[in-house]
């Protein structure tokens, strides 16, 4: 195992592709508390394969000095049908940015002729627990069909792994896909049971904080006129469906980051104040499929039901908001 007591948290992040996921990318790129190795890509907003291109196409606007290896996952959750998000994150997943033209009319996001690596997701997964053991941090922006799958795979290499820090679940608040249920669970939740039974480190990143920080619309246009680069404009035009989504369903303009907010977490885990519980995922329920279901009974039973997983209940915003500039505009700034 690689000696990593210093330096960067080294992290293989595991993403859907979607609009958020985008800004989760680029902050984590961005951020000098992590070593980001790999990209691994699920089925879950859109098809695996659009959700490969989209990390490649957000790492063609990030031109991260050193480029993490992109490799493909599962391309459906483990037992059940896909299902997608196209109609929240526009029909490429990424807010259908072959719409946009520059002023010459030509296309401001040509194709893009990079296709991601040969390997597979599960086996650069597996690796990197091999490689860096109690050291790796994954972080999941999405379904959990790659990590349930390699845990199922290998799971004694799996529980090697020193956390996962997970966008899922909502534990105190209403879900966002169903009534009970988060989408990320919602799609592929034999996969978060799978996760959640495995005795691997677990932080989870739900709606409980997700909705606690919304981007308003006027922040991403007035940081594109302030510093109107490469990146701004891209992150102004991928959340233009996304957020026109939350102004005529949620009642305001603009949306909430779930990825990003995983991501600061993954970071500095003070921003966060927690409560360790026992945490099931409804796999078979009529109306409550995905539902992530804490134990905080008194008097539960702690032998048979321990905790097994720490619940973000509360975000300090100021200070994320704070970290969010610096990784995503301030970056865009300075890396123009
Ligand atoms: C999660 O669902 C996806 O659509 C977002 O990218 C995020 O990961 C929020 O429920
Ligand atoms: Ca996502």
């Amino acid at each position: 195992m690689t000696d990593m007591s210093n330096g960067p948290i080294p992290i293989i992040l595991d993403t859907d592709g979607g609009v958020d996921d985008a800004m989760a990318i680029i902050m984590a790129l961005n951020a000098p508390q992590v070593d980001l190795k790999a990209i691994t890509v699920v089925a879950g907003n859109i098809d695996v394969d659009q959700a490969a291109y989209n990390v490649l196409r957000v790492l063609s606007i990030a031109q991260p000095k050193s480029v993490p290896l992109v490799a493909t996952g599962c391309e459906r959750p483990l037992v059940r049908p896909p299902f997608n998000a196209a109609g929240i994150h526009g029909v490429d997943g990424l807010g259908e940015l072959h719409r946009f033209e520059d002023a010459a009319g030509m296309a401001r996001y040509p194709i893009l002729n990079l296709k991601p690596s040969e390997s597979d997701a599960i086996d650069v997964l597996l690796e990197a627990a091999r490689t860096y053991g109690q050291h790796l941090t994954i972080i999941t922006l999405g379904p959990l069909t790659n990590i349930a799958t390699a845990i199922q795979r290998d799971a004694e290499t799996m529980q090697r792994v020193g956390r996962i820090v997970t966008m899922g679940g909502a534990v105190t608040v209403p879900g966002n896909i169903s009534a009970a249920a988060e989408f990320n669970f919602f799609v592929d939740p034999d996969a978060a049971q799978v996760v959640m039974e495995s005795g691997i480190p677990v932080v989870l990143v739900g709606l409980d904080v997700a909705m606690k920080a919304p981007l308003p619309r006027h922040r991403v246009e007035d940081h594109l006129q302030r510093y109107p680069t490469q990146v701004a404009q891209f992150i102004a035009d991928c959340t233009e469906i996304y957020m026109a989504f939350y102004r005529d369903n949620e009642g305001f303009y603009g949306c909430y980051v779930h990825d990003p907010l995983a991501v600061g977490i993954l970071i500095d885990p003070s921003l966060a104040t927690t409560e360790r519980v026992h945490l099931m995922v409804e796999t078979a329920g009529r109306f409550t499929t995905g539902m992530s279901l804490a134990d905080r009974r008194d008097r539960r039973d702690e032998a048979s039901n321990p905790p097994n997983v720490d619940v973000c209940l509360d975000v300090d915003t100021e200070r994320f908001w704070q970290m969010f500039d610096e990784l995503l505009w301030q970056a865009i700034a300075i890396s123009g």
